[in-house]
């Protein structure tokens, strides 16, 4: 019997894998089969309610009202495409850009992180005239064939275009400095020169989810930019995790001190609603339109605009950033206080309301607690809530709840995650 005891459940996931494929990807032994979402909790078809601390992309919460009844009034207005003129298009473009440096002035629209980081890719080999690209150890940026490129955390083998940077750790090795960042993008640039291909950019997740959601230090990222810039790249901020004031600030690269000249959207901008956003700058984008009509047929459509206007809206008028940076300090605080009990929880770290618990079977030797990370999703979701895992040994816990979490959700959720360690079997 699945936990959610249904029946219907387990037709459906049967259904699932006769029209998506047996290995279509499903989270749980017995995958969760939902029905409504609200706030910070997602409701199962078992009748049961689950906090939500994994999925960042109801960043201002499932089914917001305000962004609910943007989307309908909007799509029994007018749906249409960017070849034509509409209001909220540019009236987005405005809003998003305000939010940027002053030299991101114009945005690209489309459909998702993937799409965003492709097309990124595409205006920095056409701006550059270079093939070359430096990524963060294990990173992930997407799944087109370009961002399987820069995917390291897919363990396929390394594109040839492609070298990566080691990511910063203070739990496991001295704290990475900026002069070692440097050395570390040189050194990766001149590998790519040994293999007859220049810099064309850097791309970058600045909360480095896969790279194991590693406390970056103060100039970390600056430093790497500039070599990037002097060698004649372009530096893109991967802003599909760390956007939208998860970290604490409305954007991650802002946060860490970085100047980026592309910066790519996803997950959070439209709240659930698909959309991906490009911002560079005038003069980068005139270059690449110089050369290349690209054109979404999806991308910037009245509905998503005002999916992304709503989003925005909600941040602002409900003060989520100043909520990420208050109630994420609180989380950590608790957090670091249950793992002074709890000896699997070897380190914790993050920003905002994004969390990382390194689970080690072995404070001394920081052996990576795989299984039994595992299994503590597994119990997590039978006592009620919802987290992921990430980081090369899948071993780091990754808390990212809604941006609407209360310090009460926080003593919730803590309370389950105390519990469930206490089951992980030893
Ligand atoms: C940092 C980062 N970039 C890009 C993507 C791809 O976004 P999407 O799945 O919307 O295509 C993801 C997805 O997890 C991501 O984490």
């Amino acid at each position: 019997m699945p936990i959610d005891g249904s029946l219907d459940s387990i037709q459906l996931r049967a259904d699932r894998e006769r029209v998506m494929g047996e290995r279509s990807p499903h989270f749980y032994k017995e995958t969760l089969h939902l029905e409504r979402g609200k706030g910070v909790w997602l409701y199962g078809a078992d009748g049961r309610q689950y906090l939500d601390f994994y999925n960042n992309v109801p960043t201002v919460g499932h089914s917001h009202p305000h962004v609910v009844n943007a989307i309908s009034r909007q799509l029994a207005a007018l749906n249409t495409h960017t070849r034509y003129l509409y209001n909220n298009a540019v009236e987005y473009a405005d809003r998003l850009t305000a939010t940027v440096a002053d030299h991101l002035d114009v945005c690209l629209f489309v459909n998702s992180g993937s799409e965003a980081n492709d097309v990124a890719w595409q205006i920095s080999q056409v701006v550059t005239g270079n093939a070359g690209l430096l990524v963060m150890h294990n990173a992930y940026h997407g799944i087109t064939q370009a961002g399987i490129a820069m995917t390291p955390a897919k363990g396929l083998e390394p594109a040839r275009h492609v070298e990566e940077i080691p990511a910063p750790d203070d739990y496991r090795r001295a704290v990475a400095t900026p002069a070692e960042a440097i050395s570390d993008t040189e050194k990766a640039i001149a590998e790519l020169r040994i293999r007859e291909i220049d810099l064309a950019a850097f791309i970058v997740d600045s909360a480095m989810c896969s790279s194991g959601i590693p406390d970056v230090p103060d100039g970390f990222l600056g430093a790497i930019a500039s070599t990037i810039h002097a060698a004649g790249g372009l530096v893109i901020a991967d802003e599909v995790q760390s956007g939208f004031g998860r970290l604490g600030a409305m954007w991650g690269h802002e946060l860490l001190g970085m100047q980026p000249d592309i910066v790519t959207l996803g997950k959070p901008v439209g709240n659930g609603h698909p959309l991906g956003v490009v911002i560079t700058s005038r003069a980068v984008l005139d270059e690449f339109q110089a050369q290349v009509r690209l054109f979404s047929t999806f991308g910037g459509n009245p509905v998503s605009c005002a999916a992304g206007l709503a989003v925005l809206d909600v941040i602002e008028r409900e003060d989520l950033i100043t909520n990420s940076l208050t109630t994420g300090t609180y989380l950590r605080e608790q957090l670091r206080q249950l793992a002074a009990t709890q000896p699997l929880i070897g380190d914790v770290r993050g920003r905002g309301l994004l969390a990382g618990l390194e689970l080690v079977t072995d404070r001394e030797t920081k052996t990576p607690a795989t299984a039994q990370t595992r299994e503590l999703l597994e119990l997590m979701r039978k006592n009620g809530a919802l987290v992921g895992k990430d980081g090369e040994h899948a071993h780091i816990l990754k808390l990212r709840p809604p941006l609407v979490t209360t310090r009460q959700h926080v003593d919730l959720f803590v309370d389950i995650l105390a519990r469930s360690l206490i089951e992980v079997s030893t």
